[in-house]
């Protein structure tokens, strides 16, 4: 496995591969690497000759309050998870590599970044739509794999990829969960022990709303209104939304049919968690 820490050495492997004909497969993370970040590399590979994985904590997807300071590092250990998985390059760039001072252009996808995760975190899709634009443009895949868990981020970067031009083909892969249905996620390490046995409503809250619409009940405000029961289970978990969305606009629908998001975000003591549902355009669900 190669690793590879600056654009102009990257930039380079790739013209070579893509100049022999090798279908370049990216799977772009943060590190902190849980079975979550692995999956994607397995998909990754059966989709791709080769896979290139990034490491990069991006300081421009934190907000001034947020955990850009915490956030894990854990550099070693990711790199040998990440051989182990056969992944071919590492592409672990120091911040000033992928932010030389003075860069000062924006990408950013109206309206849907401002939605659900953006209604809290109003930088963060900006953040996340630049260095995944930088990414693309220096790692040049034909196919990068996202996660489902972070829906929302799924949604707009389909749509900068879309209205950009950028022909990379998206994949984007189901939530890998705890045994108890938590969403695995590099921020459950700030979880205590209480606070983990917490944690696990937002799940359990998605997963009964989840049962009750494969059952047959159709309407939002009946299936959110079970949700929103079982969240009150749990008095320590504050909720940030529990909304039921449509997939293209983000904005909400009276019934839960094809095409349709259910996402929530709560705060179990200073971490905030993420998880959701949705129901494919063939009609099938995935929780
Ligand atoms: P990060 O949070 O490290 O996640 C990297 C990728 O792993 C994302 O596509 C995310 O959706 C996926 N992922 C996280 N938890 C998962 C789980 N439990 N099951 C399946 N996939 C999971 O998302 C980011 O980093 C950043 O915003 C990034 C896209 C790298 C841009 O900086």
């Amino acid at each position: 496995m190669r690793m590879i820490t600056t654009v102009a050495e990257m930039r380079q492997w790739s013209d070579h591969e893509r100049r022999r004909g090798t279908r370049i497969g990216f799977v772009p993370t943060m590190g902190a690497l849980h079975a979550g970040h692995l999956s994607l590399i397995t998909r990754a590979k059966t989709n791709a000759d080769v896979v290139v994985a990034s490491i990069f904590v991006n300081p421009t997807q934190f907000g001034p309050r947020e955990d850009f300071a915490s956030y894990p590092r854990t550099l070693e250990r990711d790199v040998d998870l990440l051989a182990q998985e056969g992944v071919a390059v590492v592409f672990a760039p120091p911040t000033g590599e992928m932010y030389p001072s003075g860069c000062i252009t924006a990408v950013r996808v109206e309206g849907l970044s401002a939605r659900l995760e953006g209604a809290i975190r109003p930088s963060h899709f900006a953040g996340v739509t630049l260095v995944v634009a930088k990414l693309f443009h220096i790692v040049q895949p034909h196919v990068a794999v996202f996660g489902r868990k972070d829906a929302q981020q799924a949604i707009i970067l389909q749509r900068m990829v879309r209205d950009l031009d950028f022909g990379v083909e998206l994949d984007v892969a189901p939530t890998v969960r705890e045994a108890d249905g938590l969403a695995m996620s590099s921020r459950n390490v700030y979880l205590s022990i209480a606070e983990r046995k917490q944690a696990v409503v937002l799940a359990r809250a998605l997963q009964t709303g989840f049962r009750t619409w494969n059952e047959g009940e159709r309407k939002s405000a009946v299936l959110r209104a079970l949700m929103m029961n079982v969240l009150a289970e749990e008095p320590a978990a504050r909720l940030d939304y529990l909304e039921i969305v449509s997939q293209r606009t983000l904005e909400p629908v009276a019934m839960v049919r094809s095409g349709t998001l259910v996402a929530g975000a709560i705060r179990v003591g200073k971490t905030r968690l993420i998880d959701n549902w949705w129901v494919r355009e063939d009609g099938t669900g995935e929780f």
